[in-house]
């Protein structure tokens, strides 16, 4: 997740305004920031890593010329966020600049071709193929306009995107072009905008245009003219007006970061499956020489962890170890040794705990591999190979969409590894791979189905003074997920365990209308679990159960129960049967009165240990 903004004028400079739009669009990205200006037909570029206010201090953004111009806000997926692969990106001769928020799976390619062809590339990012491929088509066919050069590249590029671009052949227009990633116009009588998202220019006007996937907008002083990227068709859209306050735009018209964030992991999700095959594939390599395997992580990270020990050790054969960073030292620490292979889980990348059990294993001559959503953190630069997550700045403190992402992530990692050391049919892989992609249409089906009915239950449940989430096998990390969610925003006592553990011990708390959150994929734990939920029942239990579309057994001996999409694989199911406890601690809290964004006594990211 990027920000971009663009803007014609029809008096003064453009960079003032850009820079300040890009303020608004911060939290979609603040690792770098970079600003392209035309002016009497020359281009002029500021940009460098750091906080847009960071940068500004040495660059001054605001003085550059030109009426017209593009910017960006940038959160690395390719290449650590440095000078050389901020925004805007370049083509040879400084003609053409590019912003681009998303990501060109085809960029490997692509980069390979124009370089055979004499094009250099500087930067580490997918984006700078861009620029490259537009001048390249010029090159080939130079009576095509820059619209059109702009159109044939569009048509080589796959992945997802939204494109402001500019050149100095055609000074006085700004080219957009939108797949997947957001895109909206704005105009008032001084100007015309585009951007990722409203915030961007509701302080100027609240007339927008939205953008539709494989579209391409010409926006000139006068106006804008939308052409489908297909066939070059023009398309007539009106803008609308925005209602919105800039606080409520900032959230896209949600309450809270926490249940935008909620309802972005279709699209973050979707992120996911676009990460570079060779990443994964030298994870798996190292994982796959291993003598011993630590997943360390804290808090949901370890959740995703201990998902993927029952992952890599069903589909790859790999017993893996999933420890509590802030016990690693105590736990392993002298039994790490250069053998050991620790593969840390870090939303931040920065988490205290997190950093020194890497510490302590590079100390013991270990190898580090790690996962993490904020490339440029600390854990990215003291790993030996990292995997970002793709999910873009989370700003609620309850992690949500990364915790998806993580698991997305480390699945697609087990089934690379899986494939390495041959030890399930390719069948059985080429099943998993489809369920995987098919993830962000069930997660957008059980927001749009569900959402309602998990705030009645909410509402229902609202005065209990002690929750239970029980699962089994793989659902006991959703479990635990689902506890935490609960615990850490709606204050409710919790309590999690693998199903079959609560006989030991945990039961003896149940009493009449006492909630128990059962996780219930129709998996080898199904009949199980059944057995389970008659033990809580016998007790008084209320049974809430989260179940596949149609499990009439467990529906008809549940008080409540969510669904979600059928045919889920055991492996995947905690990505979906997150999502409903996200949305249950969710409503929860709102329901006690609580901010769901800002728990008290938490923080997003733990520095100290
Ligand atoms: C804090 C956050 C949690 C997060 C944990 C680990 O406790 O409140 O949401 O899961 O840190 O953070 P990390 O950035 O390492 O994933």
């Amino acid at each position: 997740m990027c920000g971009i903004f663009g803007c014609i004028l029809k008096e003064g400079n453009a960079a003032p305004l850009i820079h300040s739009s890009l303020k608004r669009l911060e939290y979609r990205g603040y690792d770098s920031v970079g600003i392209a200006t035309i002016s009497d037909g020359k281009m002029y570029i500021k940009k460098d890593s750091g906080k847009i206010d960071e940068v500004d201090k040495i660059v001054n953004l605001d003085d550059m010329p030109g009426n017209l111009g593009i910017g960006h806000t940038r959160w690395a997926t390719h290449g650590a966020p440095l000078k050389v692969n901020s925004h805007p990106h370049t083509d040879c001769t400084g003609e053409i600049a590019v912003v681009h928020n998303g990501i060109i799976e085809n960029f490997m390619e692509l980069r390979a071709e124009l370089q055979n062809l004499g094009h250099t590339f500087v930067s580490k990012t997918d984006t700078e193929v861009m620029p490259h491929l537009i001048e390249e088509t010029l090159k080939q066919n130079p009576n095509l306009t820059f619209q059109q050069a702009v159109l044939a590249s569009l048509k080589r590029i796959e992945g997802s995107y939204a494109f402001a671009i500019i050149s100095t052949r055609e000074p006085n227009k700004i080219i957009c072009a939108r797949n997947e990633s957001p895109l909206v116009l704005g105009i008032n009588g001084k100007g015309v905008f585009c951007a990722s998202d409203i915030p961007a220019f509701l302080e100027v006007t609240n007339k927008a245009v939205m953008i539709n996937n494989g579209e391409l907008v010409i926006l000139t002083a006068d106006g804008y003219e939308i052409r489908r990227i297909s066939d070059n068709s023009p398309v007539t859209r009106d803008p609308i007006k925005v209602e919105w306050t800039a606080e409520m735009a900032v959230k896209q018209g949600y309450p809270h970061f926490m249940i935008k964030e909620i309802h972005e992991q279709p699209e973050t999700l979707r992120n996911t499956l676009r990460i570079q095959d060779h990443y994964l594939d030298l994870l798996a390599t190292f994982l796959d020489r291993a003598n011993e395997v630590f997943l360390v992580a804290c808090g949901t990270s370890y959740h995703a962890c201990l998902a993927a020990s029952y992952m890599f050790s069903k589909l790859a054969f790999l017993p893996t170890y999933p420890v509590y960073a802030s016990e690693f030292l105590e736990q392993c620490g002298k039994s790490v040794n250069i053998d050991s292979t620790l593969l840390a889980v870090s939303q931040s990348g920065e988490t205290a705990d997190t950093i020194g059990a890497v510490s302590c294993a590079q100390q013991r001559a270990a190898t580090v591999l790690s996962l993490t959503n904020v490339i440029g953190s600390t854990m990215t630069r003291i790993s030996r190979v990292y995997i970002g997550t793709q999910a873009g700045p989370e700003i609620g403190v309850a992690a949500t969409k990364t915790f998806t992402s993580q698991l997305s992530v480390l699945a697609q990692l087990a089934l690379k590894l899986a494939k390495k050391r041959g030890k399930i049919s390719q069948d059985e892989i080429d099943c998993l791979e489809e369920n995987l992609k098919k993830m962000p249409d069930d997660v957008e089906t059980i927001v749009r189905t569900q959402e309602e009915k998990i705030k009645q239950i909410a509402k229902k449940y609202v005065d209990s003074k002690v929750f239970f989430f029980l699962g089994r096998g793989i659902s006991t990390a959703t479990a635990f997920e689902g506890r935490l969610k609960l615990m850490e925003i709606a204050y409710i006592p919790s309590i999690a365990f693998p199903a079959g553990e609560s006989k030991h011990g945990p039961i003896s708390l149940i009493e009449d209308g006492f909630p128990v959150v059962f996780i219930c994929p129709r998996d080898d734990t199904h009949k199980t679990v059944i057995g389970n939920i008659m033990e809580m029942k016998a007790r008084g239990a209320h049974i809430i159960a989260v179940v596949e579309e149609g499990d009439k057994e467990i529906e008809s001996l549940a008080d409540d129960f969510i669904e979600v999409p059928k045919g889920i694989p055991s492996i995947l199911s905690p990505i979906p049967f997150a999502v409903p406890l996200q949305l249950l601690a969710y409503y929860t809290a709102l329901e006690k009165g609580y901010n769901p964004d800002m728990p008290r006594n938490l923080a997003k990211s733990v520095t100290v240990k």
